[in-house]
């Protein structure tokens, strides 16, 4: 090889080397082969979350439609959408929803659920491997609005506490589980209320606000509440959905124990007591 011939190689390697690599696409991981849900847990499904006409149903991992396209025709749901990777399934589920004359308020994409931003659903259903069901939890819990319903078919979430559960048998189980048993979990999306409060309570000194510090996990909600002097923890603390009920210990605000029940909307908690209502504001939203 002459000098000239290797220079001009070299200078094409490095040509190439500097070139953008070739965009690759990502493969979406699989959550599970394509296993319809008979048709009688479907209806469970449906009851389960009491689907009616205010909800619009996001099913991930929607096979060939049946669990939002049930919910729209026979449930009145407004609408919904289901993804799926299998492009057949997803052309078939859209086929189906142009015959049931609802392809304006339903539509099937070819999308990876792992990526699908579920924010504007009020209902979301799941059938999808046991391994897959926990990676989806803070990422509902995240994006749903506080009151939406989850449900999730045979496998629980690790630590969200489930709302209710459905057990039953059913013998087309056995071909899909090798058993009859199945189980369905309701879960309820909480208000996102972590953070410092400042709570005003009625006939309270407006100078003095009393504080509530919040932590939230999967698992439930913890909060001290008091003074910045002296924080205490409170005697309890539950959100369920938009409903939020706080107990203050005695010596909090005033003598007796007090309990604050009201409801969250973004940075706002607030309700009424026997004493009148009481506010508490999000500090730094
Ligand atoms: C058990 S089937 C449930 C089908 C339907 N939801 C039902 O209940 O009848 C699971 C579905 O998830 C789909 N799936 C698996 N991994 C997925 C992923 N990463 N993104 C989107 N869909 C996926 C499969 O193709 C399959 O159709």
């Amino acid at each position: 090889m002459t000098a000239r011939l290797a220079s001009v190689l070299l200078a094409a390697c490095l040509a190439a080397a500097s070139l953008p690599a070739p965009a690759q696409e990502k493969k979406a991981e699989s959550a599970g082969p394509y296993v319809p849900t008979p048709w009688v847990i479907v209806d469970e499904i449906m009851k389960l979350a009491g689907i009616g006409p205010g909800d619009y149903v996001v099913d991930l991992g929607s096979g060939d439609g049946r669990l939002v396209l049930t919910a729209v025709t026979r449930y009145k749901a407004k609408g919904g959408f289901g993804v799926d990777i299998e492009a057949p399934l997803v052309a078939q589920a859209n086929e189906s929803a142009r015959k049931e004359g609802v392809a304006d308020r339903v539509q099937f994409h070819v999308r990876d659920l792992f990526e699908t931003n579920v924010g504007e659903a009020s209902v979301v259903t799941l059938y999808l491997l046991p391994t897959s069901i926990p990676k989806l939890e803070v990422r509902l819990l995240a994006q749903l609005p506080a009151g939406a319903r989850v449900v999730s078919h045979d496998y629980p979430f690790p630590n969200w506490p489930h709302e209710r559960s459905v057990k039953m048998d059913v013998q087309e189980k056995i071909a899909i589980s090798g058993t009859t048993r199945t189980a369905l979990y309701l879960y309820v999306v909480p208000a996102r209320i972590a953070g410092t409060w400042e709570l005003q309570l009625p006939g309270a000194s407006p100078k003095a606000p009393l504080r509530l510090a919040v932590t939230q996990q999967a698992t439930g909600a913890t909060a001290r509440a008091g003074t910045a002097e002296r924080m205490v923890d409170v005697t309890e603390i539950a959100v369920h959905g938009a409903d939020v009920r706080i107990t203050l210990p005695a010596g909090v605000a005033g003598p007796k124990p007090v309990t604050l029940q009201g409801k969250a909307s973004g940075n706002v908690l607030e309700g009424a007591t026997d004493g009148g209502r009481w506010r508490a504001t999000r500090q730094g939203a």
